[in-house]
């Protein structure tokens, strides 16, 4: 029997009880309450605001052991996960230890128009993307992030066009490394190319990496995408992949580390 007391403090106020319902999944010790009242609609919100919080979960593990770098965002439109890596960032005090960190935030952000445009076989999957600029990439959303917004880099384009020769020599000119580099862009094209262009610039270092889709039955599926990655990575940098946990309901978070 769980004492009064506790019972207590697991109580919701009245007035927030209709707010709850939309965010978070409550439980009586530790047994879910049912969500047969909430529309379809609200347990999808409720659900994705659970994986948005395992992202959280994430980016504050990484935060706390954090060896260095930029953090690299491949799929950033929106901004969400970006902005918590700079309050978790911020939350470990790494401004002031890491003060040449920059946050990179690669996407198209709501143009599929851009450059060359995208591979004619995922416009559809690009389309689904169109918005306007400042709801693909709503950089007010970062004022309140302080100073750190100043460090933070809005690429817009398409991989294929922005992660280029160009790119690759200013990060080798600038000694630029990567601490973190988060993978949220979907498709197996994407994520082949972007794996592609950090065996070119990654280091024999430490480094964690998230996939988002690790464990999705996409087709063509993610995960052997990141075997072969991973195996390069050992081969050429000395770098053992340790899978760390899962990120939310298909994601993996992995640390590259010197063996
Ligand atoms: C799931 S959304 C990212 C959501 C974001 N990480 C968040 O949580 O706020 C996936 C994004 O990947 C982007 N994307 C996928 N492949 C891309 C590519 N080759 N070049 C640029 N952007 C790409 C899409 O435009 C889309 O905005």
């Amino acid at each position: 029997m769980v004492p009064k007391v506790i019972r207590k403090l697991y109580r919701v106020p009245r007035r927030l009880r209709h707010v709850r319902d939309y965010r978070v999944i409550h439980d009586d010790y530790g047994v879910l309450r049912s969500v047969s009242h909430l529309s379809p609609e609200q347990r999808m919100i409720t659900a994705s605001a659970r994986n948005y919080r395992a992202r959280s979960e994430i980016a504050l593990d990484v935060a706390s052991n954090y060896p260095g770098g930029d953090y690299f965002e491949f799929g950033a439109g929106s901004l969400n996960t970006f902005r918590t890596f700079i309050a978790a960032f911020d939350l470990n005090g790494l401004a002031a230890r890491f003060t040449d960190t920059r946050f990179y935030a690669f996407d198209i952000f709501g143009n599929p128009d851009h450059g060359r445009g995208p591979p004619v076989e995922d416009r559809t999957y690009f389309e689904h993307w169109r918005n306007p600029f400042d709801v693909a990439a709503p950089l007010a959303s970062l004022e309140p992030y302080g100073a750190l917004k100043d460090r933070c880099v809005i690429v817009q384009g398409y991989f294929q066009d922005t992660l280029s020769d160009d790119f690759k020599a200013m990060m080798r000119r600038e000694d630029r490394k990567i601490g973190f580099a988060f993978l949220d862009c979907n498709i197996a094209s994407s994520y082949k190319f972007v794996f592609d262009f950090l065996l070119e610039v990654m280091r024999p270092e430490r480094m964690f990496i998230e996939i988002d889709e690790y464990f999705e039955e996409h087709k063509p599926a993610i995960h052997p995408l990141y075997q072969e990655f991973a195996a390069k990575a050992k081969q050429r940098y000395n770098l053992d992949s340790l899978y760390m946990r899962n990120a939310g309901a298909y994601g993996a978070l992995f640390c590259l580390m010197p063996t």
